[in-house]
């Protein structure tokens, strides 16, 4: 079939006002670019006519600024799910102008199927290669792309010519089917591939070829700081401890890590300890950290859902990719995610908290307990059914006007039931089969920053110590709300709290 080139700007008036449009792409990694860009000056140009103008958007997770950032700044979005990590998109949703629904990355797919969320009208979706049979090769992520193909009336491409033709064959695609036929999915190793390198698509869908030249915008990373080097460490000497005692077998389990510096911090600390063997990770992003490892042997097989690296780094694996074609796999996010494969693998989860509680309750999402910072993401998909969750975040934010340890976590992503390591870089708390008032103790000792030490003892002491869990409710937020009062929690007084 010939298909339509067209420019991204007649793609974006195929879409029209009210729609719900399916992207490719997790991170920016592999999301649309061009159209998306030229969508939010119609959606402008539309809203200067005094015409409304606006879409839902769904995807695998984050996107570029191309995407979510213009959209929000030009208040083209009324719905999105899920994660997101644009500052824009992020004042939008806090000052109420989005509809946002930070569902698990894992579900985002199958809900999409179950008719959850409506139909998809559009989907946009960025390819390295597309074939007159409509098999479409995507780029440098998996996200919800098949889905949203399978389910959309009709099919815009980015033909991205900055993404190399290389990366065909590095996409296992599959989708499982939906309940009451759903069987396993057949992953028991994480080099397992079960599915097709390319999405198929009816060609007679695809409506539009927008051929594009644009890199990923992809984020750099901070450089190391002596806080984030201390937790990857003890991370590194958490995991080893374990291997010691033989209760991760000398083989060593599959990773999974989250995205940002402590992230990177802990895979250089796991990749400089020698008496860790190489490891595989099974995770939904790779960053740089982990292709260094992998070219350094440690990592010997990564499967992700995304290719979340910067520019060089990514164009690097393209230039190398006989050498990576047998070690990276990119998946969609309910397969990359999926707890089913997490769980039979023993995957070991190490994510990033924002404030973790005294009794293991942590909250990844919300400041303050209201404002939203980026989302669940893939946490909860890993956290949940891993064979150890482990969260670990700096002790202090801001100059160490905020703890992140605190009485009750003012905003709750996951459960103490899920929540099995505590990592700050003042220590490990081990919450393995403790009772909650014994993860108090840990999590204070171990855990908590000097300034704040005396602070939550006395809150401990406050609630009575006695209760299954106990609180002294009436101060449970007390530090919190010492924060938007004084703007420094180390003020808190809980005299004034009772
Ligand atoms: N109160 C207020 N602000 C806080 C805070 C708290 N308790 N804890 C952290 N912050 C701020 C930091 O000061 C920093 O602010 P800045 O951007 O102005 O410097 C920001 O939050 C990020 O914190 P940082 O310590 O640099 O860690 P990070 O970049 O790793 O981000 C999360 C931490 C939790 C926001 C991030 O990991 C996330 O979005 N997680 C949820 C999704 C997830 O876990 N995915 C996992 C699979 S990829």
């Amino acid at each position: 079939m010939a298909f339509n080139f067209i420019s991204a700007a007649e793609a974006a008036t195929i879409i029209k006002h009210g729609q719900n449009i399916g992207l490719s792409g997790f991170t920016p990694a592999g999301s649309p670019k061009a159209v998306t860009a030229e969508l939010a000056k119609l959606a402008e140009t539309e809203h200067n006519n005094g015409n409304p103008f606006q879409v839902s958007i769904f995807t695998g997770a984050s996107t570029g600024d191309s995407c979510d950032g213009v959209l929000a700044r030009a208040k083209a979005i009324r719905y999105r799910a899920p994660y997101t990590t644009n500052s824009d998109f992020r004042k939008a949703v806090n000052n109420g102008e989005i509809a946002y629904n930070d569902v698990h990355l894992s579900q985002m797919a199958q809900e999409l199927r179950y008719g959850f969320y409506g139909k998809v009208d559009v989907a946009i979706i960025e390819a390295c290669e597309v074939t007159a049979d409509g098999k479409i090769y995507l780029t440098a992520a998996g996200g919800i792309a098949p889905t949203v193909c399978k389910l959309a009336d009709k099919i815009i491409v980015e033909l991205n010519s900055a993404h190399s033709k290389n990366l065909m064959g590095m996409h296992d695609v599959y989708e499982p089917l939906d309940p009451p036929y759903r069987r396993e999915i057949p992953i028991y190793k994480p080099n397992d591939r079960i599915g097709l390198p390319y999405i198929q698509v009816d060609p007679r869908k695809i409506i539009g070829i927008v051929e594009t030249n644009m890199k990923d915008e992809a984020r750099g990373f901070a450089e190391s700081d002596p806080v984030t080097d201390q937790i990857g460490q003890h991370v590194a000497d958490f995991l080893i401890n374990e291997m010691k005692r033989g209760t991760i077998p000398s083989s060593f389990l599959p990773l999974q890590s989250g995205v940002g510096n402590i992230a990177n911090a802990v895979l250089a600390a796991l990749g400089r300890e020698k008496s860790i063997p190489a490891f595989e990770m099974y995770t939904e992003v790779i960053q740089d950290s982990v292709i260094d490892l992998v070219r350094a042997g440690r990592v010997k097989f990564g499967s992700t859902c995304s290719l979340s690296v910067t520019n060089d780094c990514l164009d690097s694996i393209y230039n190398d990719i006989e050498f990576f074609r047998d070690k990276l796999v990119l998946r969609p996010s309910e397969i990359s995610n999926n707890p089913e494969i997490v769980r039979r693998l023993g995957v070991i989860a190490m994510n990033t908290a924002i404030e973790v509680d005294l009794y293991g309750n942590v909250n990844s999402t919300h400041i303050s307990g209201t404002r939203m910072m980026n989302g669940i993401g893939g946490s909860g998909d890993f956290t949940r059914n891993s064979y150890i969750s482990i969260f670990s975040c700096p002790s202090t934010a801001k100059d160490g006007k905020i703890s992140a340890i605190v009485p009750m976590v003012s905003h709750e992503d996951h459960s103490e039931h899920s929540v099995k390591v505590i990592i700050t870089e003042q220590g490990i708390a081990d919450l393995r089969g403790k009772s909650p008032k014994e993860r108090a103790l840990s999590i204070i000792e171990n855990c908590a920053h000097p300034d704040y030490k005396e602070l939550l003892w006395d809150y401990y002491k406050l609630s009575g110590a006695k209760a299954q869990t106990p609180h002294y409710i009436k101060a449970a937020l007390g530090m919190h709300a010492e924060l938007g009062k004084s703007g420094d929690m180390r003020n808190t007084n809980w005299a004034e709290h009772m």
